[in-house]
């Protein structure tokens, strides 16, 4: 089973375990799909984490973030005044960390898959040829950025029809896509980080000022990393460890949850939402201070996630008041757009694959590279730019994130996997920024406490706070009026109804011999299995 953003690449991975693939096979074809079918975060330009559960019980994570260019510095995205330069940080090829989805997805197969990379990709040149029908939602998007691709001739040209948007029904084909895809089929990674492809990524990068060489591409490795490991109510919880803040920050909210009865205390009642909001104050206060690219600092994940950490950094909780989080520091409003996608993948022998992959912000930095047909991310705006100055997730970071040559920026992806007694029973991860983590959370705790069935677990309304800035961002429903105005009463500030969904949780479950695949109602996409 497959459940993603996108039916059509959901079908792709389905097909590739129906021709007698594993999941890891799956994945890699889904995720080549994405690239194709759904362009605003599926990539070939960006990033991503792989947590792999194989049927013999090891537990995986593969980290496939960008990095910072070799010519990157710490002050690169800083004007005359010392003030970030937005523009420079997101929509510039200086925005664009060197690509790691190519590396990492080939990686994963060429490890645990049982395909080549021709099989794998073959399906993704074919939507990429021959193209595919545009549906409302993706010609919808494609209408909405149309601006946006003016700027750059080669994104005109992959995006719009002749100059002039997409409509819903008109079949779009994307056919330097398909060059760039069958290089990588013939090639493997050297199809991209070297020889033609690269070429034009580089010479792109020269003629406007961008970091990327060709020994930045060549150099580019995936890295397999310890996953991150907690327990939560005798379930094993596997997620994504630093470079990402996701599993850490998931395995330190829950410890500081599990001493509560959350059960009985209720789905959105006052007691539960108050005990979630001062779990993640805690835990994203900690993220700013501690976390970044384990290759270049001292992560303290071990302690992070302990169980008496947890109780430490709880003891200040008080079950009638709010903390307060200015105490802690000062930030600003995060607002959320299509960016980053989840995916998850399940075989019949029960190896489980669960993959977040993004460009950073919706389309990435809307750069299409001239006659590869990909779009280039714009992940270094992931970095702390400048001490205590919140991103465009209004995430707030300080030394142990700030831009060195050759480093991850910290992200927020969480793949995840639950197991019981060694079996998988959820695989979940989301987009959404520096709600992401709080996303995983809610649907975990959903299965976990609530007892929820996932398709309910997925689509019940979620509430997220980041720290700073302090206020809490609801979906309608996850709070009655009531509550809401006993938690204002309690002290929490800026009750505010999301304007966006909060996530995109693309999930399986599998319980009695029965696998359950969810694809998010707050968005289109699709499940498929057999
Ligand atoms: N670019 C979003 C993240 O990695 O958290």
């Amino acid at each position: 089973m497959v459940s993603s953003r996108s039916d059509i690449a959901s079908e792709v991975g389905s097909e590739i375990m129906a021709q007698g693939g594993n999941a890891i096979d799956a994945a890699v074809a889904t995720g080549f799909a994405l690239a194709v079918t759904y362009p605003s975060a599926g990539n070939l330009g960006g990033g991503g984490f792989m947590v792999i559960k194989l049927a013999d019980g090891e537990v995986l994570a593969l980290d496939y973030r960008e990095k910072a260019p070799a010519d990157a510095h710490r002050d690169m995205f800083l004007d005359s005044e010392g003030n970030v330069d937005r523009r420079l940080a997101l929509s510039s090829h200086q925005s664009a960390g060197v690509p790691g989805s190519v590396a990492g997805m080939l990686e994963a197969l060429s490890r645990y898959g049982t395909m080549s990379p021709a099989q794998v990709v073959a399906p993704a040149i074919r939507l990429a040829e021959d193209g595919f029908i545009l549906n409302e939602d993706l010609a919808g998007q494609l209408r909405g950025n149309f601006n946006s691709f003016r700027n750059y001739p080669a994104s005109l040209s992959a995006f719009a029809n002749d100059g002039v948007p997409y409509a819903s029904g008109d079949l779009w084909r994307q056919p330097d896509l398909a060059k760039t895809l069958k290089a990588i089929a013939e090639h493997g990674r050297d199809g991209f980080y070297k020889g033609p492809v690269a070429d034009l990524i580089v010479s792109d990068m020269r003629a406007n000022d961008g970091l990327i060489t060709h020994a930045d591409l060549e150099n580019y490795e995936a890295v397999w990393r310890s996953p991150v490991h907690g327990t939560y109510r005798g379930y094993d919880i596997w997620s994504m460890p630093a470079p990402s803040s996701g599993g850490i920050l998931l395995v330190q909210m829950l410890n500081m949850l599990e001493p509560y009865a959350i059960g009985e205390l209720g789905w959105g009642s006052r007691e539960t939402l108050h005990l979630m909001i001062e779990a993640q104050r805690r835990a994203y206060a900690d993220r700013a201070e501690y976390l970044g690219d384990p290759d270049f600092v001292e992560v303290p994940a071990a302690t992070l996630m302990s169980k008496d950490y947890a109780e430490r950094r709880f003891a200040s909780f008080d079950p009638v008041h709010a903390s307060n989080s200015e105490d802690m520091g000062a930030g600003a409003w995060p607002e959320e757009s299509p960016q980053t996608t989840h995916y998850s993948v399940m075989d019949a022998m029960g190896n489980a694959v669960s993959v977040t992959t993004t460009l950073n912000r919706s389309y990435g930095n809307k750069i299409v590279v001239p006659g590869a047909g990909f779009l280039l991310n714009n992940e270094m705006d992931d970095f702390s730019s400048k001490p205590d100055t919140p991103n465009s997730y209004g995430l707030i970071g300080r030394v142990a994130n700030e831009i060195q040559p050759g480093k991850r920026m910290l992200s927020s992806m969480t793949p995840t996997i639950v197991t019981r007694d060694g079996t998988p029973v959820l695989l979940t991860g989301s987009p959404g920024g520096s709600t992401i983590i709080n996303t995983v959370l809610q649907v975990v705790m959903n299965v976990v406490d609530h007892k929820m069935p996932v398709e309910r677990a997925v689509s019940s309304p979620r509430i997220h706070h980041q720290w700073l800035p302090d206020v809490v961002r609801y979906e309608t429903g996850a709070m009655s009026e009531a509550v809401e105005a006993e938690l204002q009463a309690m002290g929490h500030k800026g009750l505010n109804g999301s304007p966006f969904p909060i996530g995109d949780a693309n999930s399986i479950g599998y319980g009695n011999g029965l696998l359950e695949g969810v694809s998010d109602p707050r968005n289109e996409g699709g499940v498929a299995g057999f």
